[in-house]
């Protein structure tokens, strides 16, 4: 297993995320930039949820504005809700979010709907300590809006903020994209991939706390007098759905059909669309034991949420949260028509009348998924004398497909690699030619970004055109004719082979 040290000095030394205006020592904290590993990673992982959810489902997607008026934000009810309690201490006057050191006081969790004078209450109580100076005299708890403010125009007639979650401009564009799109009948689903900001007190922990960050959302608008009449439910209602409903109950593993018929899961759409979701993390390489739908209870969920549960996947720092599952109700419907005078309800084809639909969404944090992705597939093993350490990353999310060597740059070794790189290229494989070094620290440098294959081109290339096949894991190689790879690797792609099942010649 990883540490979270692992990740961050792999993440510097192999370019999948660095601190952002590096150069700069006054720079903030919780900004971060993704390098070229991160980049195609990150990319990746969006392109799979669109393809696999977003396409699969038949949701539509779009790309909004990144600033927002005033107005959507009071009503959206984050302008008056959406805060941290923060606590200052009397000695150093560094500023401290007041659950987390109580939380990290008692290592328990600490419920968001805590009163600030709770919060100052237990921060006397348990003797709390200042985490930077080691003081136990703190200022009484604070509300702090964690929303980015922007002034626009020349004058700042304009008060808007950078949007805290992508989600709100799906809920400004349903009613256009539903009375103008080709079906009038929901659930009707809505997906954004994008950045929110969120003035956080104290990133940490590199992307899992940061102030800007990626979002991959889907919104599915339902009537909620019919979610449980949800024909696509039968596909999943064996599914087992690892769910804790306390920490005291702990996993337990039951079946999308159990969990409705026992109202843990309050519909049978809600149950689908979980089941899916964890489906599509398998799919990435998350294995079952490390992931957990925890629900949580009414002191913990979001201002917004009637019903919710935290998508988590255990990792070297223990539980984190992926991705929020939230059954926001008729809230932000009803909040922005209210605020907007503009009527938001739909009519169904057949329905009677017009209704504000429910919302159901599947709020993924991007970054925080691929941090996660690299801690689970983080491996260190002892070779001999020799450490390797190598990312098990399935081949779908690798930031490289396949690395293309030269064993040599002499003898026209050179130039029947690229004859193969760019034959490979040109059937779309994200291949990477490298000739530099030697092959040994080609490999090692290959193995580090999680690259499940290289190709290497040796002198028997140039007497029988095969080239060798190497596998990541288990560093097995394999002879393979050269026009053979490009089938070959697509199902190694797609995952309908496996290296061991590949032949050789
Ligand atoms: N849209 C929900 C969230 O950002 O947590």
């Amino acid at each position: 297993m990883a540490d979270s040290e692992d990740i961050t000095n792999l993440a510097l030394r192999r370019n999948f995320f660095y601190p952002a205006a590096e150069i700069y020592s006054n720079a903030p904290s919780g900004f971060w930039e993704f390098g070229p590993s991160g980049e195609a990673m990150r990319r990746k992982l969006v392109e799979f949820w669109r393809k696999e959810f977003v396409q699969k489902e038949g949701f539509a997607e779009i790309f909004g504005s990144q600033i927002l008026p005033e107005a959507v934000f009071k009503a959206s009810g984050h302008l008056q809700n959406f805060n941290d309690p923060i606590a200052q201490c009397k000695k150093c006057k560094s500023l401290h979010r007041a659950d987390q050191l109580i939380a990290e006081k008692i290592s328990e969790i600490v419920p968001e709907s805590l009163s600030i004078e709770e919060l100052s209450k237990l921060i006397k109580k348990h003797e709390v300590q200042c985490p930077k100076c080691k003081g136990k005299d703190f200022t009484e708890t604070k509300k702090f809006n964690m929303m980015m403010k922007v002034e626009i125009g020349a004058t700042g007639e304009s008060t808007c903020y950078l949007r805290p979650e992508t989600c709100q401009s799906i809920f400004l564009d349903f009613a256009r994209l539903y009375k103008t799109g080709r079906q009038q009948e929901l659930p009707f689903g809505i997906a954004q991939a994008g950045n929110s900001f969120r003035n956080e007190i104290s990133p940490r922990n590199t992307l899992l706390r940061a102030r800007e960050f990626g979002q991959m959302e889907v919104e599915i608008f339902f009537n909620p007098s019919n979610a449980n009449e949800f024909e696509k439910f039968k596909e999943v209602e064996s599914t087992e759905l690892p769910i804790m409903l306390s920490e005291k109950a702990g996993v337990q593993k039951i079946t999308a059909k159990q969990a409705c018929e026992k109202k843990i899961i309050g519909s049978r759409m809600i149950a689908y669309y979980l089941a899916k979701w964890q489906l599509f993390w398998e799919k990435i390489g998350i294995p079952k034991e490390k992931m957990r739908f925890r629900k949580l209870a009414d002191d913990e969920k979001a201002f917004y949420a009637a019903e919710a549960f935290d998508f988590e996947v255990l990792t070297s720092l223990g539980w984190v949260e992926l991705t929020a599952c939230n059954n926001r109700t008729d809230y932000d419907l009803k909040g922005h028509e209210k605020e907007s005078r503009k009527d938001l309800k739909v009519k169904e084809e057949g329905g009677k009348e017009a209704i504000i639909p429910h919302v159901f969404e599947l709020s993924n944090g991007i970054d925080r998924s691929l941090w996660a992705l690299l801690d689970l597939a983080f491996r260190k093993e002892k070779r001999g004398p020799e450490e390797r350490i190598y990312l098990d990353l399935n081949p779908r999310i690798a930031p490289v497909f396949a690395g293309v060597f030269p064993l040599v740059k002499k003898d026209g070794l050179l130039e029947k690699a690229l004859e193969v790189f760019e034959e490979l290229e040109s059937f779309g494989f994200d291949a990477e030619f490298d000739e530099k070094g030697s092959i040994g620290k080609r490999y090692a440098r290959i193995d580090e970004i999680g690259c499940p294959f290289a190709i290497t081109i040796d002198y028997d290339t140039l007497k029988d055109n095969t080239v060798t096949l190497r596998d990541r894991n288990s560093l097995g190689q394999k002879r393979i004719k050269a026009e053979k790879l490009p089938e070959l690797l697509w199902k190694l792609q797609a995952g309908k082979l496996d290296f061991a099942g590949v032949g050789e010649k």
